[in-house]
């Protein structure tokens, strides 16, 4: 009965007697209730006044019911329908049915019927749009916390995650690109107290130093040039749920100073205003830059870092849990068919073992884009290697036929990798580690010392 109430009927009936008796029947029933005459103004009123549901008759001045339902059907998708057919006209009620009628009631009908009718398609349409509405939530949520990781240090992470969200601490995520940092961050938020409230991921680096304040912190109206309105800041917006500070290295120090006051008292002002606003917002912040390098180069502040390092969660790269490429591969291949409408395909094993011994410079986000376009360039439901690019494999890197991979990679990461190895590969023995890499003993302390290895 509660879904009456909510419900907004509009009856299209053409005589005025008519019109009024079934008015009276559906408000005596609880609904609210609109009237037109015809098709013309059915129309107008939906597009003024929206109802849930159109109740028209067949026969009408003019544009008669069906072409109103197909004008209905092609602008309101999800709007219910009911016909009133004339009395023994069968085909009419076949062709409102196929033309998208949820229901069709023949003159002359009984006051019950016609009231059970309109009960229950209303109450299939809400169904349906709840239906609808719970599977977008479920998916959402499968891809907000759905992160794939079978390797000890992702398992590690996910414990980690699992903990922290409870609580309401601060959390520095580092890692390279691509590794998952703003998945582990809506992960932190979906499994908290605050999953209903607002998730606000704002990235630092793209907000221009000029206009960072007034995005971060809100503005009064007229609080500068241009400031024609009251402008809520991203702080603000997140209050009661979380705040992602994406590449926070980015951020202006002027504007990391006003944060670490944030942080510290949890009170905003708006630019140009001078009340002081109390906010609980938990700061989730990420890095791919190494924040204690731009410390000591006097572009990070330090008390700041403190702040918010309260708990770091440090992302692996790709290339430390190879073990995880299969199942990437093969999630990234079901949402890619499942996108696409195609039929997943198979990864034979010379694909996979491409794969599998790729660098993967730009991590979990390369993977997945390379697994999409090879889901969709293959034939007869199996990946071709043609199809592979060339990647930054460790076989390719020695036989000096390497060639930089079109999306570029990251120098730093792979000299630390190649150091790294080349240090495991001789047990520690440098000289020999050296001359692996073809470098004259000086360059390679040199390079150790700049790694910090
Ligand atoms: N463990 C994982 N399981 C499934 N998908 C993942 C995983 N890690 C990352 N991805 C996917 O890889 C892509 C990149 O992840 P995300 O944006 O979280 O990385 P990031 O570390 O924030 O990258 P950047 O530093 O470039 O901003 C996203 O599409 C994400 O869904
Ligand atoms: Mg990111």
């Amino acid at each position: 009965m509660q879904t009456k109430k909510k419900n907004r009927i509009l009856v299209v009936e053409d005589e005025a007697d008519q019109r009024d008796i079934v008015e009276q029947i559906i408000t005596d029933a609880g609904y609210s209730v609109v009237t037109a005459e015809d098709a013309e103004s059915a129309l107008k009123l939906q597009q003024l006044q929206p109802v849930d549901l159109v109740f028209s008759d067949w026969k009408l001045p003019g544009m008669d019911g069906l072409q109103l339902l197909e004008k209905l059907r092609e602008l309101y998708p999800e709007l219910a329908f009911v016909m009133a057919t004339g009395h023994g006209s069968i085909d009419h009620a076949i062709s409102a049915i196929r033309a998208g009628a949820d229901d069709y009631l023949s003159k002359p009908y009984k006051r019950q019927t016609l009231l059970f009718t309109l009960e229950k398609v209303c109450q299939s349409k809400h169904l349906k749009s709840e239906n609808k509405q719970l599977r977008k939530a479920l998916t959402e949520q499968s891809n907000l916390v759905d992160m794939v990781g079978r390797a000890p240090s992702m398992q590690k992470m996910f414990r980690k995650i699992e903990k922290l969200a409870v609580t309401n601490a601060t959390v520095l995520i580092s890692g390279e690109s691509g590794t998952g940092k703003e998945l582990a961050a809506r992960a932190l938020h979906k499994l908290s107290k605050r999953s209903e409230k607002p998730f606000i991921a704002v990235n630092c680096a793209a907000i221009p130093e000029t206009l960072a304040d007034a995005e971060f912190f809100g503005a009064e109206k007229g609080a500068y040039t241009g400031a024609d309105r009251l402008k809520i800041g991203k702080f603000e917006a997140s209050d009661n749920g979380t705040i992602f500070l994406d590449e926070i290295g980015e951020l202006p120090l002027l504007l990391q100073a006003k944060l670490l006051r944030l942080l510290q008292e949890g009170t905003l002002t708006r630019l140009g205003s001078n009340e002081e606003k109390k906010i609980n917002i938990r700061v989730i912040a990420a890095s791919n830059r190494n924040l204690e390098e731009e410390i000591k180069v006097g572009q990070f502040r330090e008390d700041l870092y403190f702040r918010l390092n309260v708990v770091p969660l440090v992302m692996p790269p790709l290339r430390e849990r190879t073990e995880d490429i299969p199942a990437l591969v093969n999630h990234f291949a079901n949402s890619a068919a499942t996108n696409h409408g195609v039929t997943r395909p198979e990864f034979p094993k010379d694909v996979m073992h491409i794969l599998l011994n790729n660098y993967w410079s730009g991590n979990v986000r390369e993977l997945g884009n390379i697994v999409e376009r090879l889901v969709l360039f293959a034939e007869d439901c199996i990946v071709s290697v043609k199809d592979v690019p060339v990647l930054t494999a460790a076989k390719t890197l020695t036989d000096g036929q390497f060639q930089l991979p079109l999306e570029g990679f990251s120098w730093e990461a792979h000299e630390r990798d190649c150091l790294n190895q080349a240090l495991e590969l001789t047990e520690n023995n440098r000289a020999q580690a050296a001359r692996l890499l073809d470098l004259s003993y000086k360059a390679f302390l040199y390079r150790l010392e700049k790694h910090g290895l």
